[in-house]
């Protein structure tokens, strides 16, 4: 058996771990050869390689970012795209793939295996969280742990001004690290995409956060949309998937607060930082955990599904589970936090 494996999507920390996993369980194991794609769906589809065996994977454990490279390629969209890809994997003798990436890496996957018959298995990534049918994904943890840093690190330049310090986290459709890094680092403000917010009430968390004598931080989530008005972007292009580029409420929020209360308002927009550098010790656990289980499924030729992490364990689920919805944050638990704001 030769497997290729491909990485697609916005990088994340813990992919060369899922790789290392995924290699070395299949050759110890099992005795399976491996052909590397470079950049997500552009290799299967332009037979791009890198050779991937135990040596390719030595030392890539705590490495940031993939060792195949990644893209937001979307074969789907190239003409005659399923064909190219089904010739190339006959022409290079790669009898199965393993898929690494988010909701449109996977929705990819999953078509390919329901309506293409290419045997393909998924392991879900995205910093975002926002996967459905898997509790985590590996590198939320690495991401929330760098943010909730940077919060900590603002709060005392904060206080030094007595200044409004707005923080832009990641977070497209779902509001998961901005959550948890605003609850972690003590964020007095957390906005996020699933609950359109009053800049009213902002104002007004910030104001009393200031009559505690204390500066306030508010922690909003990129996807995050004020309740009169449209998304904040700075930039209307669109990617393959048809994503808009994100990033922009941060700077006008700090604007509006500033208008609106007469208090000195500045940014601070974390963007890829938050994707970059060496996983968490969570992130290279449970990458590892899904690149053996993926392999295992490769060996029970599963084809069409994706490993998951369902309390402490590692499951399958169809493909397609995972990608016909976002995980957004339950109302409820939103809540829950509200308790520290202002
Ligand atoms: O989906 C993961 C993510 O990090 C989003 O939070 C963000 O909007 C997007 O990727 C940014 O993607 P890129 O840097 O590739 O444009």
């Amino acid at each position: 058996m030769r497997v290729g494996v491909l990485t697609g999507g916005g990088d994340c920390p813990g992919l060369n771990a899922v790789i290392r996993a995924v290699v070395r369980k299949g050759v110890q194991e099992y005795g399976y050869e491996f052909t590397g794609f470079r950049d997500g769906w552009r290799g299967p589809l332009e037979a791009d390689t890198v050779t991937l065996d135990i040596p390719a994977v030595r030392g890539i454990l705590p490495r940031g970012g993939t060792i195949l490279g990644s893209s937001r390629t979307n074969p789907l969209k190239v003409e005659g795209g399923i064909k190219r890809i089904k010739e190339n994997m006959a022409k290079l003798e790669v009898d199965s793939l393993i898929a690494i990436g988010g909701e449109d890496t996977l929705g990819v996957a999953q078509r390919l295996a329901d309506e293409y018959g290419i045997q393909v298995v998924g392991v879900p990534k995205t910093i975002d969280n926002d996967l459905s049918a898997t509790d985590y994904t590996f590198g939320f943890d690495t991401a929330v742990n760098i943010a909730t840093e940077a919060i900590d690190r603002l709060h005392t330049t904060a206080e030094s001004h007595m200044r409004v310090l707005v923080v832009e986290v990641m977070g497209r459709h779902a509001g998961w690290i901005a959550l948890h890094s605003g609850l972690a680092g003590g964020a007095n403000v957390i906005l996020i995409p699933e609950q359109r917010f009053d800049v009213d009430k902002v104002c007004g968390w910030v104001t009393s956060r200031f009559k505690a004598s204390y500066a306030p931080i508010v922690c909003v989530a990129e996807g995050a949309m004020p309740k009169d008005g449209d998304m904040v972007l700075k930039d209307e292009s669109l990617d393959a998937f048809g994503h808009v580029r994100l990033s922009g409420v941060g700077e006008w929020l700090a604007k509006e607060i500033e208008r609106r209360t007469g208090k000195e308002a500045r940014t601070t927009v974390l963007g890829h930082v938050q994707r970059g550098g060496t996983p968490s010790a969570y992130d290279r656990w449970l990458a590892s955990r899904f690149g053996l289980h993926a392999i295992e499924a490769v060996h029970d030729e599963d084809w069409g599904k994706m490993v998951a992490l369902q309390g402490t364990d590692v499951v399958r689920v169809p493909l397609a589970a995972a990608t016909a919805r976002i995980k957004t944050v339950d109302p409820k638990l939103y809540e829950e936090v509200g308790v520290f704001f202002g």
